[in-house]
C-alpha cells in the first residue's frame, strides 16, 4: 500500500512491488498484521512536507509476521533468527504489505503471550510510552497526569506507569472511563473545567500530553512547576514556547526507544503488558482505517492485515 500523492487517505493505492531476497544482515518477514499510527498518515498529509521526489510513499512502520528468509549473519535483537520464526518488526518503511525486508538490528520475537495483531501495535506506542516516562524521570511516588489516556500510546503510558510505581490520572471521555479503571488509573472528562477536576483529586508531579491541545498543554503548566517533568509528543510548536520537553525520535529519542523494545516484548510475554485492539481492517481498506483514526478517539490500536 503507497500514498500516490499528498492529501486525504483517498491517495492509497495498492501497488505490486517485488521484493529482492534479503541481503547480509537482512531477513524477510511474512506480514500477518501491521500496526497503523497517526504518523502514517499524516507523512502524507502535506503537513510534514510534500516532496514529489517521496512519492509513491510506501506507507506504516510496524509489523508482526514469519520469518520467510534470512540473509548472512542476520540477527535479532532478541537473538538469532530462523525461518518460521515469530517477529514483530520496527522500523519499516512500506509496513501495509504482504512482505516487508528488514534490517535484522529491527526485528525482535513475538511475545506469545500476544495475538499477531496485538503484536503489531505494541513497538511505536510503547516505545514512545518508554520515551516518555524516561524524559520525565516517572518512579515510585509519582503522580503522572496522562492527557489522552484511551489512545493507542496512552494505554501504554499508563500501564508503564503503573509498572513503575507511579499514580496516574487520566483524561478521556467519560465513555472510556470504566475501561481506565480496570488499568488503575483515576480518570477525568478533559473540557471546560479540567485544572480544577485534577486538582481535587491531588497534586500532579509529572503531566505528559498526548493529544496536543492547547486545552492539555495550559493545563499541565498549571499543575505542574517543574517544566523539566512536562512532556508532549503532539504539541510541538507551543511546547517548545513553553519551555517543556517535546519529544521525537530526534536528539537521542531513537537509541531510547530502540533500547525499550526487548524491555517492552519481555514485559508483553510476562502478561504484564497489554495491547488493547480496537479495531482490525484489511489492507485494502487501509483508507477507511486512516478516516477512523484521523477522528481522534481510537479506542486502543487499529491494526490491518492482508
Ligand atoms: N512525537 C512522537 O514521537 C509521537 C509518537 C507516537 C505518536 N505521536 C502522536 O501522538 C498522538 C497520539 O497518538 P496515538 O497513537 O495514541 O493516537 P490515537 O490512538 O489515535 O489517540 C486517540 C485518543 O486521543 C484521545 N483524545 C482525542 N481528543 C482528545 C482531547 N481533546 N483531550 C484528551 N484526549 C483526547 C481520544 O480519547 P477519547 O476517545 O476519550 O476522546 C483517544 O483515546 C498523535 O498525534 C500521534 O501522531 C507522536
Amino acid at each position: 500500500m503507497v500514498a500516490s500523492g499528498y492529501g486525504s487517505p483517498e491517495v492509497l493505492v495498492l501497488q505490486d512491488i517485488e521484493l529482492p531476497p534479503p541481503g547480509p544482515g537482512q531477513v524477510l518477514v511474512d506480514v500477518r498484521a501491521a500496526g497503523a499510527n497517526p504518523i502514517d498518515y499524516k507523512l502524507y498529509s502535506g503537513q510534514m512536507g510534500d516532496d514529489h521526489a517521496n512519492l509513491p510513499m510506501p506507507v506504516g512502520m510496524e509489523v508482526s509476521g514469519v520469518v520467510a528468509a534470512v540473509g548472512d549473519g542476520a540477527e535479532g535483537y532478541t537473538g538469532p533468527l530462523t525461518v518460521g520464526d515469530e517477529v514483530i518488526v520496527t522500523g519499516v518503511r512500506g509496513a501495509y504489505a504482504d512482505q516487508v525486508l528488514a534490517d535484522g538490528s529491527d526485528v525482535g520475537r513475538k511475545p506469545s503471550a500476544l495475538s499477531f495483531e496485538q503484536a503489531a501495535g505494541l513497538v511505536l506506542t510503547g516505545g514512545t510510552a518508554w520515551h516518555l516516562l524516561t524524559e520525565t524521570a516517572v518512579g515510585t511516588g509519582d503522580t503522572v497526569l496522562v492527557h489522552g489516556a484511551g489512545g493507542g500510546v496512552g494505554l501504554m503510558v499508563v500501564q508503564l506507569a503503573a509498572a513503575r510505581g507511579a499514580k496516574v490520572i487520566g483524561t478521556a471521555s467519560p465513555s472510556r472511563h470504566d475501561e481506565l479503571r480496570r488499568y488503575g488509573v483515576e480518570p477525568v472528562a478533559y473540557g471546560d473545567g479540567l485544572v480544577d477536576r485534577v486538582r481535587a483529586i491531588g497534586p500532579v508531579d509529572v503531566a505528559l500530553d498526548l493529544v496536543g491541545t492547547d486545552e492539555a498543554l495550559d493545563t499541565s503548566v498549571e499543575l505542574v512547576a517543574d517544566r523539566s517533568r512536562i512532556a508532549t509528543i503532539a504539541g510541538f510548536a507551543r511546547g517548545g514556547d513553553l519551555g517543556i520537553k517535546v519529544l521525537t525520535e530526534a536528539n537521542g529519542g531513537q537509541a531510547i526507544r530502540d533500547a525499550a523494545r526487548p524491555e517492552l516484548l519481555a514485559l508483553a510475554d510476562a502478561g504484564a503488558l497489554e495491547v488493547s485492539v480496537d479495531k482490525v481492517f484489511p489492507f485494502a481498506e487501509a483508507a477507511d482505517a486512516h478516516r477512523y483514526l484521523q477522528e481522534g478517539h481510537a479506542r486502543g490500536k487499529v491494526v490491518l492485515v492482508p
